[in-house]
């Protein structure tokens, strides 16, 4: 039985349950693009999130990499530790697309090597704008120590993802991460690594429409949504029972 609702998003619900130091995500089938100005819903997304984000979490988790994940209790609920959520959304690019490329002129597909680490603030009234180092540090967003740690770890989980989606015949284009604060201080992947929040590729086909695995399907009415996000699962499931 989960507990008192503590806060709905826009794709999940965040409960109580009987531990304070562990909360319950609930995944929905609501989806939002451009801040929320276009919405709809995806057959089973929810379940399928929460499935994909699982394994992810397990992967990074046997790799070293301190996640929220502590279980996945039903198809759409993930027992997560309790965090103190940071206000930003940390993005790496290993290719040019989307707000970079509308942003900079980059070809879509343009090759980022090193990886580009980008910060933005999480706060919908402003449209999670783009941030610098010196904003985060007059917003006081987050210490420059935790800067240093967030940018690491975000490449270190780039490590880990890019070659095993590779193994899954997907190209990791780009994606987005949240963490939290723990009670001692120390800061944890939180949220969740689905279609919802990742650009993937399929690596089968160079078809700029074919290829588009992720959110971009629902963000361009591309079609075929729930089709491709079954996909994504189902490779990285299979790939998920080698390890
Ligand atoms: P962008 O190109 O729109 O800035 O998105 C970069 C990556 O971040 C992409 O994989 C989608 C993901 N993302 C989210 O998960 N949530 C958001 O609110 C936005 C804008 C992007």
């Amino acid at each position: 039985m989960p507990g008192e609702k503590l806060y709905e998003g826009k794709a999940k619900i965040i409960y109580a349950t009987e531990d304070p130091d562990v909360l319950l995500t609930y995944f929905k089938d609501d989806a939002t693009a451009f801040n929320a100005q276009k919405r709809g819903q995806i057959l089973d997304k929810g379940k399928i999130n929460c499935a994909i984000s699982t394994h992810l979490f397990q992967l990074l988790e046997a790799q070293g990499v301190a996640t929220h994940w502590l279980a996945t209790p039903s198809d759409r609920e993930m027992r997560v530790k309790a965090l103190t959520i940071l206000p930003l959304e940390v993005v790496v690019r290993n290719r040019a697309a989307g707000s970079l490329c509308r942003q900079t002129g980059l070809p879509l597909g343009h090759i980022l090597a090193p990886p580009l680490v980008e910060f933005y603030y999480k706060n919908d009234d402003l449209g999670d704008p783009l941030l610098t180092p010196d904003r985060v540090r007059v917003m006081n967003l987050a210490s420059p120590e935790q800067m240093d740690t967030l940018r690491r770890q975000a490449l270190h989980i780039n490590q880990i993802l890019v070659p095993f989606f590779a193994s899954c015949a997907i190209t990791l284009v780009d994606f987005k991460l949240e963490f939290g604060l723990d009670r001692a201080g120390q800061i944890l992947l939180a949220d969740e690594i689905s279609p919802d929040t990742c650009r993937l590729w399929d690596q089968s086909t160079d078809d700029e429409t074919q290829r588009v695995m992720d959110k971009d399907r629902f963000r361009q009415d591309l079609g075929h949504i729930e089709q491709a996000y079954q996909r994504v699962l189902e490779r990285v499931a299979a790939q998920s029972a080698k390890f």
